[in-house]
């Protein structure tokens, strides 16, 4: 097997991966009607609810497309026409799933605070008290990649339990880097993606919902291609996907979860946060300051302040940084100019560490020194 030149990402997705998964694309070609696929696709679901310990009542549902089609099937499809749903939003994520479901003309109350600012659950309670009986359906991010914040989901779900409201939390950034356990969280629909922490390639979205809110349902129809029980009664009753699959993305994604178990969630976790502690020391030490406290961090995502030098251009930065290897990100509208940094994805503390010599370098190449 040829070695493929490995760059490090340090953006928060698509992420590195391992040559095999990257392999792991090249098969011999094959229909996907095919049984043989089928039984691939049947597994691979298995496994993606296994991850997140689902396996007693959910099942995973598949498309064809990056985490937004994901996101976008469920809020298209589950809210019914006489009600609305309720949007976190602290970040441009949170305001994404408002705007889904604004597009589909679905009623949406939107909780929205600056990014980088934590949900307040008394101010959401009462939103939900001044519109007792029209909201059907609340929507949260988990891990808020704008901003790096981890938004307190488990109280969320507490506080739709108290009012009978349904809880979809976009966990796309979040899903296999940190421990989701849905026997004790049990989320009505979480929403993920192949090509962040479980390091596959970018191109397939995945709802796991619990099956009790699927059997028996009729669709709401608001979208064709993106009909979450369409296309779980397709898979249900062949291992098929509705619509053309992206066939390779789901053969590399196949590899990536079997890499996952051979790593174990638990060292997974670990090799993440090891990432994020030498991360986060390095900069401190630097002289960077950060968004958010430590405490509201995920520990896969930093946003950083950008310096306050005029010697300092992101542009530059990035550009010095990309031609040694690694690829940061810019900021996205958080409430003070930032710049990103993840620390995710098939990369270890070394290549941390290398980074952040070169992160060095670049400051005292351009003398900055302003924090
Ligand atoms: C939390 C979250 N939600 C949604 C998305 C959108 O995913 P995609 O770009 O794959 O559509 C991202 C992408 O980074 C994300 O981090």
């Amino acid at each position: 097997m040829k070695k493929i030149k490995r760059n490090i990402l340090l953006n928060p997705g698509p992420a590195t991966t391992t040559d095999t998964v990257k392999y792991a694309q090249v098969v011999p070609d094959i229909c996907p009607r095919e049984k043989e696929f089928g039984d691939i696709v049947r597994e691979l679901t298995r496994d993606l609810v296994k991850i997140v310990h689902g396996e007693d009542n959910y099942d995973c549902i598949l498309f064809g497309g990056s985490g937004t089609s994901g996101v976008e099937a469920v809020i298209s499809s589950v809210v019914p026409a006489d009600k609305k749903i309720l949007v976190v939003s602290n970040g441009a994520y949170g305001t994404r799933m408002a705007a889904i479901a604004a597009s589909y003309g679905i009623g949406t109350i939107n909780y929205r605070i600056p990014y980088g600012d934590y949900p307040d659950i008394a101010a959401v309670e009462e939103l939900i008290s001044q519109n007792r009986n029209s909201i059907s359906h609340m929507g949260i991010v988990h891990h808020e990649t704008t901003t790096g914040m981890l938004n307190p989901v488990e109280d969320f779900l507490a506080l739709a339990r108290r009012y009978g409201i349904e809880l979809i939390v976009d966990t796309i950034s979040s899903y296999a880097g940190i421990p989701i356990d849905l026997r004790i969280n049990d989320y009505d629909y979480i929403v993920s993606t192949a090509n962040k922490n479980i390091q596959g390639m970018a191109g397939v979205s995945f709802v796991i919902c619990k099956n009790s809110l699927l059997n028996g349902r009729a669709p709401a129809g608001r979208s064709y291609y993106l009909n979450l029980y369409q296309q779980y009664a397709f898979l249900k009753n062949s291992g098929q996907m509705q619509f053309t699959p992206p066939v390779q993305v789901i053969y590399a994604l196949y590899q990536a979860v079997k890499e996952y178990f051979l790593e174990g969630a638990e060292n997974r976790f670990k090799r993440y946060r090891e990432n994020w502690q030498i991360l986060i020391n390095g900069l401190l030490e630097m002289g960077f300051k950060l968004l958010l406290p430590l405490e509201h961090q995920s520990g896969l995502l930093t946003a950083i302040l950008d310096p306050q030098d005029k010697n300092y251009h992101f542009n530059e930065m990035h550009d010095y940084l990309y031609h040694r290897g690694y690829t940061i990100y810019p900021g996205k509208g958080a409430k003070e100019s930032t710049f990103r940094i993840a620390n995710i994805g098939e990369i270890y503390s070394t290549d941390i560490k290398d980074f952040l010599n070169n992160l060095k370098s670049y400051l005292n190449q351009y003398d900055i020194r302003y924090f």
